[in-house]
This record gives C-alpha cells, sequence and structure tokens, in this order.
C-alpha cells in the first residue's frame, strides 16, 4: 500500500487515501479499478446475464435453472428456480477428487488452546454421519432445526447436515435467554434442537443445555421431538429420557456416507432471527442457490481468496457473519480457516494476535468493537500489543458489523496490516445474506470509514423520502433498486411484515430499503454508512431492537409502569442502550435505585440475553411526552447523551421530570 496522501483526524472530512499497491493489484483476482467497472458495465448491460454466468461458474448444479430471475411477484423475488443444487455438496463433495479434498478445512482452536486440524474429506465424512443420524430421528427436508451451540466444528458439522438432507436451520446465538430460545422455537416450528452441554469461554464452563430445557418448558415447544447433545465438557447434564440423545449415541452406527439431497434453488437454506424497530425478531429466511452463490462469490471477491490462505473471520455461528464467512463461504471457495472457540482476552488479550502468528493466518475478519477494545488493552499493556507477534503472514484484514471510526481504523491499518494490508471495510446486514458495499482489496482506493463502492450487481443508491437521488454530499436512505441473489426471500410466518418493512410503498414497493442512513463523498462517490433510520440499536455490532427491550422492561409487570429505550453513542460499544424507566413506586435514589437497576438489568437478560442489558437506567415518575401523549424519544436521546438540553419543551407535560432523569444508574 502506498502513504496516505494527507493525514486529517476527523470523521467528517477524510482527505486520506490508501490505494492498494501495484503487486496487490497486479495478483488479484478482480484487478485495479478496470477490473471493478468492468464487471460493473456487465452487470449493467445485461443484468440478467451477468448473475446467470456467475451462477453457472460458482455453484454446482444437479439440474441446471433456465430462467435467472422471476420478478412477476416482487418484491418476492426468486432467483435461478428451476435448477437444483445441494448446499453441502457445494461446500464439501465438490472437492472430492481435487487437491482440496485432503486440505485443511478447518484449523479449530479451543478456548484452552488445543488445536485439531479436519481435512476436506474428514468434514465431509463428519456432516454426512450426522445427516444420517438426523434422518434416523426422522427429521426430513423442509423441517426445522434449531441450532443453539457453542463456537465449534460441531456446529458448522450441525448446519451443514441440515443443509445435506434440504431440513432448514435457524441458529440461535449462545448468549440468547431460554425465553428467546422458547421464542424462536415457536415461531419456525422447529422439530429438534441440537445444542451442547456446555461451552467454554475464557476459561469458564457455562451451562447451554439447562437453558435449552428451561426454554422448553415453558411451553408451546411440543414440536420439539429430539435434543441433540454435544458432550463439550464431562461435566454431566440433566438428560430428558425419550427426548434427548447424545451426539455419541446419536452417530453409533451411522455410516459415513450420505447421498445429498437435491433441492430447488429457492428452498430455504435457513432461518436466520434479527431485531426489527418493532414487534418480535423476524425469521429472516434465505434461499439455496442464491445465498451459496454470493457466499462463495464475495470470498473470491472481498477477500480475494487464493489456495494457500488461511482465512479467519471471528464471528459467531450465531450471527449472520457466522453463517455466511463461517459456516458457507469459506468452505464452498476451498479455503483453510480458523474457527476459535474462546473470547479474545483469555488468556490475555493478545490471543487473536498469538493465533495469527501460530496458524499463519493470511485473511483476517473481525467486528471494530472487537478492534476498539484491544487497541485500549494493547495501550495499557505493551505485552499484549500486536506490534509483539509475527503478523507476516497476513494480507488482508477485514471489518463488519458497524461503522469503524477512522482512529481505530488507522490503528488496525498500522498495528495490525504493518501498513502492507488492505482493510474492507465490509457493510451489509443479515437480510443481504453477503456483502453489499465493500473495496475489493486489488482494487479500491481506501478512505479510512467508509465502505467505499457497492459490489458489481448491486444497485444500491442513496434517496430521499420520495425515493429520488440525492447528490453526492447529501445524506439519504440507504437501498437497493434491484434485487440480488443472496437477498432475504421474505420473513418466515410473515410476508406482510417483509413487503411493508422493506419494500414500502412510498419507494414503489420494488425498491429495497436497508434500514441505514448514508452519504456518498462528493468526490470519489464513495458510500459512508452514518447509521439506521430506525430504531434498532448497534450495540457491540449486535442488533437489538430499541421496542424488544422496552417490551422486556415492562414485562416486569410488580416493578415497571412504563419504559422507553434509546441508544447513545458509546466509546468502545458504538451504541450504548439507554433505559427510561417509571416506576409503579416512588423514584428510587441512591443504594435503592442501584439495586433496582441490578434487578431491571438481570431481568432483561433473561427475557432477551446479556447482550439486551442497558447499561444507562434512569428513573422518573414519568417520561417526557408532548400533550397528545407521544413520548418525546429525541429529548431522551439528548438526555442519554448528556447534552444540554435546547429542545423546545414547553408542550412537555411535566418538565421537571427531565431533572429526575438527568441521573444515570
Ligand atoms: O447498520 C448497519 C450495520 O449493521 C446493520 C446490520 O446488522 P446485522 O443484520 O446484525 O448484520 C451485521 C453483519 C453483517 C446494518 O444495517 N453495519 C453492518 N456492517 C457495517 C454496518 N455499518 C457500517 N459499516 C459497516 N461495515
Amino acid at each position: 500500500m502506498s502513504s496516505p496522501s494527507t493525514a486529517v483526524e476527523s470523521t467528517l472530512v477524510e482527505n486520506r487515501v490508501f490505494p492498494p499497491s501495484e503487486a496487490t493489484v497486479k495478483a488479484a483476482r478482480i484487478s485495479g479499478m478496470d477490473g471493478y467497472n468492468a464487471l460493473c458495465a456487465e452487470a449493467e448491460k445485461d443484468f440478467e446475464g451477468f448473475w446467470a454466468r456467475l451462477a453457472r461458474e460458482n455453484v454446482v448444479w444437479t439440474k441446471p435453472f433456465t430462467k435467472t430471475l422471476d420478478e412477476s411477484n416482487a418484491p418476492f423475488y426468486k432467483w435461478f428456480e428451476d435448477g437444483e443444487l445441494n448446499a453441502s455438496a457445494n461446500c464439501l463433495d465438490k472437492h472430492m477428487g481435487t487437491p482440496v479434498e485432503n486440505k485443511t478445512a478447518v484449523i479449530f482452536e479451543a478456548d484452552d488452546g488445543v488445536v485439531t486440524k479436519t481435512s476436506y474429506k474428514e468434514l465431509l465424512a463428519r456432516v454426512s454421519q450426522f445427516a444420517n443420524a438426523l434422518k434416523a430421528h426422522g427429521i426430513n427436508k423442509g423441517d426445522r432445526v434449531l441450532i443453539y451451540m457453542p463456537m465449534s466444528l460441531e456446529g458448522v458439522i450441525a448446519m451443514q447436515a441440515c443443509a445435506r438432507i434440504g431440513a432448514i436451520h435457524s441458529v440461535v446465538f449462545g448468549g440468547f435467554s431460554a425465553k428467546a430460545l422458547q421464542e424462536r422455537i415457536m415461531d419456525a416450528g422447529a422439530v429438534a434442537v441440537v445444542t451442547a452441554n456446555y461451552q467454554k469461554r475464557g476459561g469458564k464452563e457455562l451451562p447451554l443445555k439447562s437453558i435449552v430445557d428451561e426454554g422448553l418448558g415453558l411451553g408451546g415447544c411440543e414440536s420439539i421431538k429430539t435434543v441433540f447433545v454435544y458432550q463439550r465438557a464431562t461435566t454431566a447434564c440433566n438428560m430428558v429420557a425419550g427426548r434427548d440423545v447424545t451426539f455419541t449415541d446419536a452417530l453409533a452406527g451411522q455410516s459415513t456416507e450420505c447421498a445429498p439431497v437435491a433441492v430447488g434453488a429457492e428452498h430455504p437454506l435457513f432461518i436466520l432471527f434479527t431485531s426489527g424497530s418493532t414487534g418480535k425478531p423476524k425469521g429472516v429466511q434465505h434461499s439455496t442457490g442464491g445465498f451459496l452463490l454470493w457466499a462463495k462469490l464475495t470470498m473470491d471477491w472481498v477477500f480475494d481468496l487464493q489456495p494457500s490462505d488461511v482465512f479467519w473471520c471471528t464471528a459467531d455461528i450465531g450471527w449472520i457473519t457466522g453463517h455466511s464467512y463461517v459456516a458457507y463461504g469459506p468452505l464452498a471457495a476451498g479455503a483453510t480457516q480458523i474457527i476459535f472457540e474462546g473470547i479474545p482476552t483469555y488468556p490475555n488479550a493478545g490471543r487473536f494476535w498469538q493465533m495469527i502468528e501460530r496458524h499463519k493466518c493470511s485473511i483476517f475478519y473481525t467486528a471494530p468493537t472487537a478492534i476498539r477494545a484491544l487497541i485500549k488493552s494493547a495501550e495499557s499493556d505493551a505485552k499484549v500489543h500486536p506490534d509483539r507477534s509475527d503478523l507476516s503472514s497476513l494480507r488482508i484484514l477485514g471489518t463488519v458489523g458497524e461503522p469503524i471510526n477512522p482512529e481505530a481504523w488507522m490503528w488496525y491499518y498500522k498495528h495490525v496490516g504493518r501498513e502492507r494490508c488492505p482493510i474492507v471495510d465490509t457493510f451489509w446486514q443479515t437480510e443481504s445474506g453477503g456483502h453489499m458495499i465493500s473495496p475489493l482489496p486489488g482494487a479500491t482506493p481506501l478512505v479510512p470509514g467508509s465502505c467505499t463502492l457497492p459490489l458489481p450487481g448491486i444497485m444500491a443508491a442513496i434517496v430521499d423520502e420520495a425515493g429520488h437521488d440525492v447528490p453526492n454530499g447529501s445524506g439519504g436512505l440507504l437501498v437497493v433498486k434491484r434485487p440480488w441473489p443472496s437477498m432475504i426471500r421474505t420473513i418466515w410466518n410473515d410476508p406482510e411484515r417483509f413487503k411493508k418493512g422493506y419494500f414500502p410503498d412510498e419507494l414503489g414497493g420494488t425498491v429495497y430499503l436497508a434500514g441505514d442512513g448514508a452519504v456518498r463523498s462528493v468526490d470519489r462517490g464513495y458510500f459512508r454508512i452514518t447509521g439506521r433510520i430506525d430504531d434498532v440499536l448497534n450495540v457491540s455490532g449486535h442488533r437489538m431492537g430499541t421496542m424488544e427491550i422496552e417490551s422486556a422492561l415492562v414485562a416486569k409487570t410488580d416493578l415497571v409502569a412504563e419504559a422507553a429505550v434509546v441508544g447513545r453513542p458509546d466509546d468502545m460499544t458504538g451504541e450504548a442502550i439507554c433505559a427510561f424507566v417509571v416506576l409503579k413506586r416512588p423514584v428510587p435514589t441512591g443504594d435503592e435505585a442501584k439495586a433496582i437497576a441490578k434487578e431491571l438489568r438481570d431481568w432483561v437478560a433473561k427475557e432477551i440475553g446479556p447482550i439486551a442489558k442497558p447499561k444507562d437506567i434512569r428513573f422518573g415518575e414519568n417520561l417526557p411526552k408532548t400533550r397528545s401523549g407521544k413520548i418525546m424519544r429525541r429529548l431522551l436521546r439528548s438526555l442519554a447523551k448528556g447534552e444540554t438540553i435546547t429542545q423546545d419543551t414547553s408542550t412537555l407535560e411535566n418538565p421537571a421530570i427531565l431533572d429526575q432523569l438527568g441521573q444515570t444508574y
């Protein structure tokens, strides 16, 4: 990489530009901006022809498709509909008889540092065997299987095994509560759960199976016939006779061969629940053909994957990033990847850097929130500074999940990438299935804090509320004007919500509304994401709906009368959750307030999961409302930030409460 052209420390005016080095451009799959522009031009000229070519070149079809895109029932778009394939065969069987067969597919590093390597051939055998175990328990094509697993090879095997028999997986992040699990099981109508007795993180054993038992015990989960339990720890766990089966017992006697079931391209590969601005979490439904195509192709394009690369995406399989860039993309692309069970700060905050050195990782993909936390640790303890590790194997860095502030970007670039490695700041969403707006490492000049340009074929734009394009430099709504293969197909059980939420009539009904604000730079037309335009918060890269947290709080009926939740900026976590609470008792102060705040946090952790715990809790005898009774959320956001209130508060029913709400617990 060349040196920056200028140095400006500001998030608004960012003049530093880092073009790729000539050698990087030369060696890259998509070489230079000419390479990028040529692909964009191909997509512009013949949109369907472009996608058809890529789908034929990158996916193994058991029955070729004859029609690329069906828009007749927009926005319920269909891609490659009459084609048939199997996702697991595209990740595993495809490599048999090629040099990839004996290549290491997964380097698994356990929490305690024990490393195991699994080849593609071995992985195929293990996936097939688990697929046979699923079948032996009556699980068939189209059945939903809920996966609640630690970061593990077994988690990926469970996902791949479902795909192999055409069952639809729904992975729930291990940090969600029993209640959250129960809601997702009910909505998906799952027939089985795949879990572990414990998960090991940071030297601790955390129970998973007991949370499953609790969730199933809440009622409404009668559809669950089997619970498969991976024994990650030797510590015993409760097993329910006739329902629960250990992995060992389920796999005993099962063949390591299982013919993959060919499914239609539109057959759902998985459902993944995510938070929206209203109501309960929604089950984002993805297709088999389109999802797989984009997971594979973005590995090649955005990570410029080469046969010798060692790829490491640190995301948990409970999130979309762990679906596209752990469970499917790297395998479809034939990569060697690292899967890490633990946390970045155990046994010390140099773990990531030490692991990069140990496994000669060449492509490293993580979240800005992790980078910010590790910067803090490195600055206070030289022993865990990345400068202490040999990071010469790295060639590409990536970030995902939230905006990266230019200061963190520069640190990552300098201390991890040693000013050699391009950073791909990838903007995308659970709904998009894969990267949408991102630099290409061998093409795009980088600007810190900008996800730069849409990938070829992704027709992203910024529009005003009436759907008209806004000029560069003006902020607006991020939209995608044409469908793309890996897009969300619908919300499970709620097509109306899908239509209304993502394809609003105001924008014509066929344009995808991302839910983010964005602005393009005047000089280069580069995209910068300015944050969500709805009531969705991004805390440490985890997506949370404010309404969800509000509902959880008011469900504590013995204590809470009313609650409003807003986000405020936080240096470490990006955004922090701030809850304003009206109790069914006088406004508490001092130790009493602290004790109630703790009780409420624990309650939210039980209702949703520890990731949803409000960082700030403030009590008032009322919430600021207009005379018509609407909560003044803008005012709450100012209060949460600690800003002096300049807004007009004359319409407030009770202006005195602003003082009460100033105190944080
Ligand atoms: O607000 C955007 C932010 O994360 C949201 C999507 O969250 P989720 O569905 O959980 O998926 C996260 C992993 C793909 C987006 O609407 N976001 C994601 N990536 C970026 C980002 N914001 C800025 N820059 C990014 N690179």
